[in-house]
């Protein structure tokens, strides 16, 4: 069954989207749901220093975003621009109920998650979102850190102002010390994913413990790891299919079972992603070809400052 229309709804568990009319969206352990495609106010977005002067270059980005479609909207406190996010979800039009919002916190020292968690609620101007994240393990010194700071993550959601409550860019050993005293499981670990960073292990072991992955940086192989093995493929396929290469790579990353969270300062690319990604879809065999090929080159973009170079996971 691959049909457009089809009414399966893809889960944690790692089966892929079928061929459907829309974006399709990925049932969470918790029973929400997210998008499979998001809008990332991260890496182009991101505002550098402590700026307090709202930049209106990411209002408009945004603001092009959301009307082409992007109803999923993936932020940070680090990215210093909730404040530019919250202006460009009301100049949208679009209702709140129809967007999912996603915020981090940095777990910086001497701040509870509650504190955090509040100072993005006002400058997103919202009164819930949709997820919140702990943007990174590696401030913690010890499990019982993380396992402390889970605890403060689940009160957020029991208060009902973040529908969904989950992690990024842990590891398996990360997610096992979290997991050993959850009382709510993360819903979702956000991490650097393409064909030169595939994690080992890690999409297994999320996908047997229902913990859906986001890939951020889908579009590494073409636009920062170029030339690599996936490059030929990329290209054949995007001429089988009639699509841009980029489009391959988002959707070999749907096809995962996987959100993709990119970002373009580019409408007419937003709009052709929106439009072309539902429309086709990879057979196992090229999803498996693109994995193999991409395993054979190393590749990482963000966080180099904390994980060794060599380490794949
Ligand atoms: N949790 C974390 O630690 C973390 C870390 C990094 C990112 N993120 C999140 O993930 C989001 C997406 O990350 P990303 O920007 O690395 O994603 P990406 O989808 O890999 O890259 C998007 C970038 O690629 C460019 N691009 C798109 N198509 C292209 C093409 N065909 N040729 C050349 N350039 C092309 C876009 O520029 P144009 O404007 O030219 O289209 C855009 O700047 C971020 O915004 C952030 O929300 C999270």
């Amino acid at each position: 069954m691959n049909s457009i229309g089809a009414s399966y709804k893809p889960d944690a568990t790692g089966t892929d989207p079928k061929q459907t009319g829309s974006v399709p969206s990925l049932k969470l352990n918790d029973g929400n749901e997210i998008p499979m495609i998001g809008y990332g106010l991260g890496t182009a977005n991101y505002k550098k220093g402590q700026d307090s002067k709202l930049d209106q270059r990411i209002i408009d980005n945004t603001i092009t975003a959301i009307k082409a479609g992007y109803i999923h909207l993936d932020g940070a406190e680090a990215y210093n621009n909730e404040e530019e996010l919250g202006i460009a979800i009301k100049k949208s039009g679009v209702p709140r109920e129809k967007l999912f919002v996603t915020t981090k916190t940095s777990c910086s020292p001497g701040v509870t998650v509650e504190q955090a968690f509040n100072v993005s609620l006002k400058k997103l101007g919202l009164d819930y979102v949709d997820l919140y994240l702990i943007h990174s393990p590696f401030w913690a010194k010890s499990p019982k850190d993380l396992q402390e700071k889970w605890a403060e993550m689940e009160t957020i959601k029991e208060s009902g102002r973040a529908r969904s409550i989950g992690v990024s860019n842990y590891i398996q050993e990360h997610l096992e010390a979290t997991l050993e005293t959850a009382r709510i499981p993360p819903a979702i670990n956000q991490i650097e994913f393409h064909p030169y960073l595939q994690h080992g292990d890690l999409l297994e072991y999320q996908r047997k413990k229902n913990i859906a992955v986001a890939a951020y940086g889908p579009l590494t192989a073409i636009t920062k790891a170029a030339p690599g093995p996936v490059d030929g493929i990329y290209k054949s396929l995007a001429t089988k299919y009639g699509v841009t290469e980029a489009e391959i790579a988002l959707r070999w990353t749907l096809d995962l079972g996987i959100v993709a969270l990119t970002t373009s300062s580019n409408e007419q690319r937003l709009k052709s992603f929106l439009r072309d990604l539902p429309s086709f879809k990879l057979t196992p065999k090229e999803v498996e070809e693109i994995a193999e090929a991409g395993k054979k080159k190393h590749f990482r973009v963000f966080w180099t400052h904390a994980i060794a170079p060599d380490d794949r996971r």
